[in-house]
């Protein structure tokens, strides 16, 4: 995780460093810092906190010259402490770096340099870098930092400076983003073309491997032997998505990002349905219909929320296209080295692009020879470049840590892919007609669906001191339930669990009591009778009952103790329907549990470590 920013040009570096960490701050934000140079002076200044904390301490002692670099941090080894927080420097403060990653073997390099007598100011793998650094310098940067990393065990993103070279900044990468930007004003480092809006006018997007040199005139990147190579010079414009990051009059991302929820919906399937073949298209799936009709097993594999709608989409392809599917945890699937025949398709969902683990499963799948596809919503991410394929979700960007559009975004195209696979299969015409009807339907009906917000407050306002929740549901709803609990959890630290409804009888069923809200999804389907005996089930133990349930429906009411309507859809949408209330309720319970539903403690948007 952690954002990276540099710039080397003819302006004062510090409010450009400082603009463009406002816009990495979702990658961290327990502590951030930069530093800046003039003639052979390097001035440093970090602040545990937010962002704004270091903006005050340099409003108080300016940070001069005009380059720089700077970093938002997300804590992996070390507290969230000013000593901790980046840049780091050498004993003599010659050299300074910044890192995203993690260093592994840091504790053997940390024992070696401690026995040449380098004393250690932080307890962050990263200062160890600065330290190998300095001890290879001989008055060539790109030289020292090449030697050094040649030491490194781990991932970095980095970006270094020297006293010695005024106006030079070097970055490589191996695991973690870099982007090296170039702008009228002078040239760029960053770990997200986002964070150069407004600044950089074209880009290029650093390899692993891969060291970069830059100053204000010019910039080179160089292989891991210190050779030249070629990279694509791309317009920024492309990287920057579709959306606007601003909040509006919202007072908070998340509720920004919920509300545009019927938009990004509409966004996800533009251009990509066909009527009169009763189908879908997708632009950079780069597979041959031949290729396409092999294929006899799908794997998908995510984190975190993306993991939930993947399981949304082990049910849709097995219904729809009748493929067998299955869902993994890409930190179990990069190391689990499970057997997956020749004719198998691997999806790496996620948001960001960037998630370190599902990068590395979709690498690990590669590598095996399988093609694989990316369904991710930052384009020109990392996972986006390095899939054989994909489709992007084109939510607009997500800013609120806890993720909602990206996750009914990621459900509707999976839904789509599945009706694509299923039309070169058994999926008639008709029935092809029909999800194209339907899909077509969904914005407005979640447009509708947010007019349950007025009741879910008051639904909140009721339960949110509880201090344990269940989410229930059943098939489609199963994932949709631990989508439910995970949001809750995230941003209002209350714990919840999801949990199939029938199966909370073997075990949760041992946490209900009057305290212990369970809230079920049961709008009508064909379980739904199923459904309505768990929800007895509780109730016969005393457990208050949340119900998310089709409009009108008085079995529901007569047993829950509290209702959420919502509109009825086909089952197969039905997970993106409740995800509404769903993420308001957890939103309206953080709001009145006093947290920061932006930036919940201890969490971040883009994992980039393992
Ligand atoms: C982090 C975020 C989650 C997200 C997960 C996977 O944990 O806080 O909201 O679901 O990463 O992220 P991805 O970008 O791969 O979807």
């Amino acid at each position: 995780m952690c954002g990276i920013v540099g710039f080397t040009g003819r302006r004062e570096a510090a409010p450009v460093l400082l603009q463009g960490l406002a816009r990495l701050e979702y990658r961290g934000y327990d502590s951030s810092g930069l530093i800046t140079g003039t003639g052979d002076s390097l001035h440093l200044r970090k602040k545990a906190g937010r962002l704004a904390e270091l903006a005050k301490e340099v409003a108080a002692r300016p940070a001069p010259g005009c380059y720089g670099i700077s970093h938002t941090r997300w804590a992996t080894h070390g507290g969230a402490t000013d000593r901790n927080a980046h840049p780091h420097t050498d004993t003599a403060g010659d050299i300074a770096l910044v890192h995203n990653g993690v260093i592994e073997n840091y504790s053997t390099l940390k024992h070696q340099l401690q026995e040449d007598g380098v004393e250690f100011r932080s307890d962050t793998d990263t200062e160890v870098l600065a330290h190998l650094i300095a001890h290879y310098y001989d008055g060539d940067l790109l030289e020292a930092v090449k030697n050094a990393l040649a030491l490194v065990k781990g991932t970095y993103g980095i970006a270094v400076v020297s006293r010695k070279e005024p106006g030079v900044l070097v970055g490589a990468r191996l695991g973690s983003p870099l982007v090296l930007g170039i702008g009228p004003d002078g040239n760029y480092l960053a770990s997200d073309a986002s964070a150069l809006a407004g600044y950089a006018t074209q880009v290029v997007y650093l390899n692993d491997r891969q060291i970069c040199q830059l100053d204000p005139e010019a910039w080179v990147i160089r292989n891991q032997d210190l050779d030249t190579v070629d990279a694509p010079v791309q317009d920024i414009e492309h990287f920057l998505g579709d959306g606007d990051a601003d909040r509006g009059d919202f007072p908070h991302y998340m509720l920004k990002e919920i509300y545009e929820q019927p938009e990004t919906l509409a966004n996800a399937m533009r251009g990509r349905l066909d009527e009169p073949d009763a189908t879908a298209h997708f632009g950079g799936l780069n597979l041959t219909s031949h290729e396409l009709r092999q294929i006899d097993r799908i794997i998908l594999t995510a984190c975190g929320t993306s993991y939930h709608a993947g399981i949304v989409g082990e049910y849709l392809f097995e219904e729809l296209a009748r493929i067998p599917a299955e869902v993994e945890y890409a930190s179990e699937f990069r190391y689990r080295n499970p057997p997956i025949d020749r004719h198998t398709l691997v999806f790496a969902i996620t948001q960001s692009g960037e998630t370190a683990d599902t990068l590395a499963a979709l690498r690990e799948s590669k590598r095996m020879g399988h093609t694989t596809l990316a369904i991710c919503n930052v384009v020109g991410s990392s996972i986006a470049r390095e899939a054989c394929g994909g489709v992007y979700l084109h939510a607009g960007p997500e800013v609120g840590v806890a993720s909602t559009k990206a996750f009914t975004s990621q459900v509707a195209v999976l839904a789509m892919l599945a009706l694509y696979f299923g039309r070169t299969r058994h999926l008639s015409a008709t029935q092809g007609a029909r999800i194209i009807e339907e899909l077509r339907a969904l914005p407005e009906i979640v447009r509708k669906t947010l007019g349950c917000h007025p009741r879910v407050k008051e639904v909140a306002r009721k339960y949110y001191t509880a201090r344990n929740f269940l989410y229930l549901g059943r098939q489609y709803l199963y994932p949709a339930a631990l989508e439910g609990a995970l949001k809750l959890k995230e941003i209002s630290y209350i714990h919840a669990e999801g949990y199939p409804a029938a199966e909370m009888k073997h075990g949760p069923i041992a946490l209900v009591d009057e305290n212990t809200p369970s809230v079920f999804l049961c709008p009508k389907g064909s379980v739904f009778d199923k459904v309505m005996s768990n929800m007895q089930e509780i109730k016969a133990r005393r457990g208050p009952v949340i119900a998310v349930c089709s409009e009108g429906d008085r079995e529901v009411a007569a047993v829950a103790d509290d209702v959420i309507p919502v509109p009825d859809v086909p089952e197969y949408l039905q997970p993106i329907v409740t995800a509404i209330p769903l993420q308001l309720l957890a939103y309206e319970i953080a709001l009145l549990c006093g947290c920061d539903v932006d930036k919940p403690r201890n969490l971040a948007k883009s994992v980039t470590v393992e």
